[in-house]
């Protein structure tokens, strides 16, 4: 078999036209999406349901053909797997019990492989289903972004009581992404032998850390979570979507050791060429300009291809695709990605 497309990038190899995914791609843009989450009961029941997981991964693949597919999940499985009553209230986004500095060194991790083995169990099912050609991506979110979730109870727009909880319990703070670095760890490793290709680590609010909190509880756990995976995985090649991390992106990848870089919209092109050099990198359309369509998303669209397409580029959003994205804007963003 011929290695796939987006490994060949993630090795360093310049591929053009570049391989194209989005993230969320499996989502609420999707009718088909709507009909089997209506189907599955909750979301977190979704995630959980080996059957209907597979499918709702395989939709966007069936209809769009893109060159990888993302496991269907949450990053959140984790803080459900340490039992902190997590649900997802329609409308609301995520909620879960807020951790309180004391109630760390009691968290118990020793449920979470029975807890989610259904989910390793999707990967595998995935594998056997997918195209040959479609490379299969496993994720989980970084330390410091569950943790968000995990001491605020709740999203929040910028993540105040997890940066106040860094600064007033520094040590607890680094125990409990440690312990999440570890779960993680763990976890993409029964992904990567149950038979994803790579894997991405999610770090969303990577972007409201000053540069001393980002080094810490950034940069740190995110390099726990690297080695630990080599170590029972030789050679896992691993994405790092550091969102919102902007000049701080060349110590990311320098200090975790991640194979590529997922570039969020607000990285400048120049920047983003020059990080290129150093290794591959994902992104980084506005997930607005597909939305608006037209010469808004053929503009980016272009620029991408021509300030970054000359080296090891993943096409992708900088960051996920949205519940109103159209069906049509996304396929005309594969049609001209793909034509180069
Ligand atoms: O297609 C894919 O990308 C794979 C599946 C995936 C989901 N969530 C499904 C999902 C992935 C990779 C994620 C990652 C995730 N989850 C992140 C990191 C990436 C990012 O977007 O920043 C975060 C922060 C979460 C936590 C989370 N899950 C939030 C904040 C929400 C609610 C927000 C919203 O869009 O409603 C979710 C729910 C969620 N996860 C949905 C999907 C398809 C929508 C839930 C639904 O169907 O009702």
């Amino acid at each position: 078999m011929h290695e796939r497309k987006l490994m060949r990038v993630l090795a360093g190899e310049t591929v053009y036209p570049p391989p194209i995914w989005l993230m969320r791609q499996a989502g609420r843009y999707l009718p088909e999406y709507r009909e089997t989450r209506a189907r599955a009961g909750g979301f977190l029941d979704l995630c959980y349901n080996p059957d209907l997981a597979t499918e709702v991964t395989l939709q966007p693949i069936r209809r769009f053909g893109f060159d990888a597919s993302i496991l269907f999940s949450d990053i959140l499985v984790i803080p459900d797997a340490l039992r902190r009553n997590v649900r997802f209230v329609q409308g609301e986004g995520p909620q879960m019990d807020p951790i309180a500095p004391h109630e760390i060194a009691n968290l118990d991790p020793g449920n979470a492989e029975t807890h989610l083995a259904p989910v390793i169990a999707t990967v595998a099912r995935l594998r056997a289903e997918l195209p040959d050609e479609t490379t299969l991506i496993g994720f989980c979110g970084a330390p410091w972004t569950v943790a968000t979730y995990m001491i605020a109870g709740h999203g929040t727009p910028d993540q105040a009581p997890a940066r106040r909880f860094g600064y007033q319990h520094p040590e607890a703070m680094d125990e409990l992404l440690a312990l999440l670095a570890e779960m993680s760890a763990d976890y993409l490793v029964r992904q990567l032998q149950a038979g994803a290709d790579c894997v991405q680590i999610f770090d969303s609010w990577a972007g409201v850390l000053d540069e001393l909190s980002f080094e810490r509880f950034s940069i740190g756990p995110t390099r726990r979570i690297v080695e630990r995976v080599r170590a029972s995985v030789p050679g896992a090649r691993i994405i790092g979507f550091p969102k919102g991390a902007g000049p701080l992106l060349p110590a990311y990848r320098a200090g975790t050791g991640v194979d590529a870089v997922g570039l969020d919209w607000s990285v400048p092109f120049r920047f983003a060429a020059e990080l290129q050099k150093t290794g591959p990198v994902q992104g980084n359309l506005d997930p607005l300009r597909l939305i608006a369509g037209g010469r808004a998303l053929d503009e980016g669209i272009d620029a991408i291809l021509q300030h970054l397409g000359g080296g090891p580029l993943v096409f992708n959003l900088g960051h996920g695709i949205t519940p109103d994205a159209p069906i049509a804007h996304v396929e005309h963003l594969i049609e001209r990605v793909r034509r180069g």
